[in-house]
């Protein structure tokens, strides 16, 4: 799992540095390539002469290699890594790290870097429990890095708390765990629909709504990262993604929306209807702009076709549907009534009752009701990390 796999180790200042030794021991005893960088008071704690013999391949320390002059490429470096891990990750890197700040090799690497990357954070007690440390871990798990929790023990300074960087073993769990993870839907194809959809009514106004497409897009970031082929399907406004596992595929009307899936739902496995599709139209829709003239003004809606209900009534043996459904009453009992209505397996029911739950936030709080298993409630979490359990449920159903 392990075996071939591209790791770069960024070491900075923090007396755990000597612990990144025996990670790169274990690393490489399980046929990692492992490259390390370290920062400049990370030397303090340990010689780059250490690192360099464990992992067979000289430290990088800096932009300029040697006193030729020669250029450390970083761009080239972040490129080369399957995963990077900092470890230990000290104070003052995660804060630089968190805004941006690229003063050393290891953060233009970071910054540069496409790959994901997880931190291990090292320091005193007091100094993990800083607002702005935590404030500052927050954001890069924001901005999808994962944070490995420091541990509870003594410290360098003789206090006794939480700030002890991981240890090493557990670290090559979450390694592991991570790799796996990457493994699971490796052969599987799935579609995930996100955002709004807008329904002209003339040539310069629509019927939309607030939806950011956040959701959606979380949870096709979660399923290629798992290694499915993933096609997103997303309206207006959606923000572009790169990724080498998904197809971007934009439309606008909910018509739009419709003719897309309906052209790829037969080759897919997996179907994450996270759109929210406008459920009318207008009857017609106006050629020219239309003029105001009277004190009042009807537009006639039609309904639009339900993407997800037509998908229903299509799915074949082995296929597997995941509906959202956003609630303000009988929250329960409507959602499992479109679980049915639609044919889905899976719903997930998001309430505009929860604080911090609903469109254009980057937090959501979740039920999930599906055909075999209890409803499941959730508390509130980033959407990456509701994508990350929205997808452990599919791949719970399609383990059983
Ligand atoms: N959906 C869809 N096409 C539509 C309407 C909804 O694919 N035209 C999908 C949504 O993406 C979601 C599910 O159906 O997965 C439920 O959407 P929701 O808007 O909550 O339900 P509606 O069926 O539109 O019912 P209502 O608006 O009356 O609650």
């Amino acid at each position: 799992m392990i075996e071939g796999k591209k790791i770069l180790l960024g070491v900075c200042g923090s007396i755990a540095a000597y612990k990144s030794a025996f990670l790169v021991r274990l690393l490489v005893g399980l046929g990692a390539e492992v490259k390390v960088i370290m920062t400049t008071s990370a030397t303090d704690f340990i010689t780059p002469l250490t690192l360099a013999t464990l992992s067979k391949t000289p430290v990088s320390l800096d932009f300029v290699k040697n006193k030729e002059g020669e250029w450390e490429n970083h761009v080239e470096l972040g490129l080369w890594a399957d995963l990077i891990l900092i470890a230990p990750a000290s104070a003052n890197t995660i804060a630089k790290l968190a805004n941006g700040i690229c003063d050393n090799l290891l953060c233009a690497v970071y910054l540069s870097a496409r790959c994901p990357v997880m931190l291990a954070p090292a320091m005193d007690l007091d100094m993990y429990q800083h607002l702005s440390t935590v404030e500052n871990l927050s954001k890069l798990q924001k901005y999808g890095n994962q944070i490995l929790d420091a541990e509870h023990g003594e410290l360098a300074s003789g206090l006794v708390g939480q700030g002890r960087m991981a240890e090493p073993e557990n670290i090559l769990e979450h390694i592991k765990t991570f790799f796996q993870n990457k493994q699971k839907l490796v052969g599987k194809t799935a579609l995930v629909t996100a955002g709004p959809t807008h329904e002209q009514i003339d040539p310069v106004r629509f019927i939309g709504n607030n939806s950011s497409g956040k959701m959606g897009v979380a949870i096709a970031e979660v399923l290629a990262n798992q290694g499915a082929t993933v096609h997103l399907i997303s309206g207006p406004g959606v923000k572009d993604i790169s990724h080498e596992h998904i197809s971007s595929h934009k439309v606008k009307s909910a018509d739009d929306m419709y003719e897309c899936v309906n052209g790829l739902f037969d080759k897919v496995d997996i179907a994450v209807f996270a759109a929210a599709v406008a459920d009318y139209k207008p009857s017609t829709v106006a050629l020219q702009k239309i003029k105001k003239s009277d004190s009042t003004m009807n537009i006639e809606l039609i309904k639009n076709k339900d993407i997800a209900a037509e998908m229903g009534k299509l799915k074949k043996k082995g296929q597997f549907t995941v509906g959202f459904a956003l609630e303000t009453e009988n929250e329960e009992m409507n959602a499992m009534e479109k679980l049915k209505k639609k044919n889905f397996d899976m719903i997930v029911l998001n309430s505009l009752n929860d604080n911090g739950a609903g469109f254009s936030l980057d937090t959501n709080k979740i039920s999930i009701f599906s055909v075999k298993n209890e409803p499941r409630h959730f508390s509130l979490k980033t959407k990456k990390q509701v994508a990350e359990d929205i997808v452990d449920n599919i791949n719970e159903h399609l383990n059983a």
